[in-house]
């Protein structure tokens, strides 16, 4: 039994749902809420984050890390990529594609003026 708790240890400390934590914690202290919305929803002007693809949404804060961005909208995201580790970058897309905090406030809102870059 003992040994059955020592295994499980570092499965709960290590495990999916400590990156998500880890996403939730770095998207609020890194200032991604005061663009893209305290529930990730998006507006008008910034894309909506939310139960969008990890893979993706891992691709375009690459992309404006590397200081790639084709329009004036993204030269906004790239100071906030900037400084990324690939670490946080998992976290967050973790956070993000997995959503599931309280979805009350969530606005879906794909009407971008353009293409909102994707
Ligand atoms: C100053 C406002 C601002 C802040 C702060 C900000 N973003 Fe953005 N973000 C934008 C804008 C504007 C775009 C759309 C850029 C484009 O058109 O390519 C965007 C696009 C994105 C995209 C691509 C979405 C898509 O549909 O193309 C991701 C992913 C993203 N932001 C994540 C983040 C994360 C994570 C943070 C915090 C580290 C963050 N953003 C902070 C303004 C912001």
């Amino acid at each position: 039994m003992i040994r059955f708790i020592f295994f499980l240890f570092p499965i709960l400390l290590y495990g999916g749902s400590d990156l998500y934590s880890e996403g939730k914690k770095l998207y609020f202290a890194k200032g991604c809420n005061g663009c893209h919305g305290v529930s990730a929803g998006g507006s008008s002007q910034y894309p909506p984050l939310a139960y969008r693809r990890k893979p993706f949404l891992a691709h375009k804060l690459k992309e404006y890390r590397a200081k790639r961005g084709a329009t004036q909208q993204a030269q906004m995201m790239i100071p906030f990529a900037m400084g990324l580790s690939d670490r946080e970058i998992d976290a967050l897309t973790t956070f993000l594609s997995d959503y599931r905090e309280n979805k009350s406030t969530y606005r879906p809102d794909f009407s971008i003026k353009g293409d909102g870059g994707s």
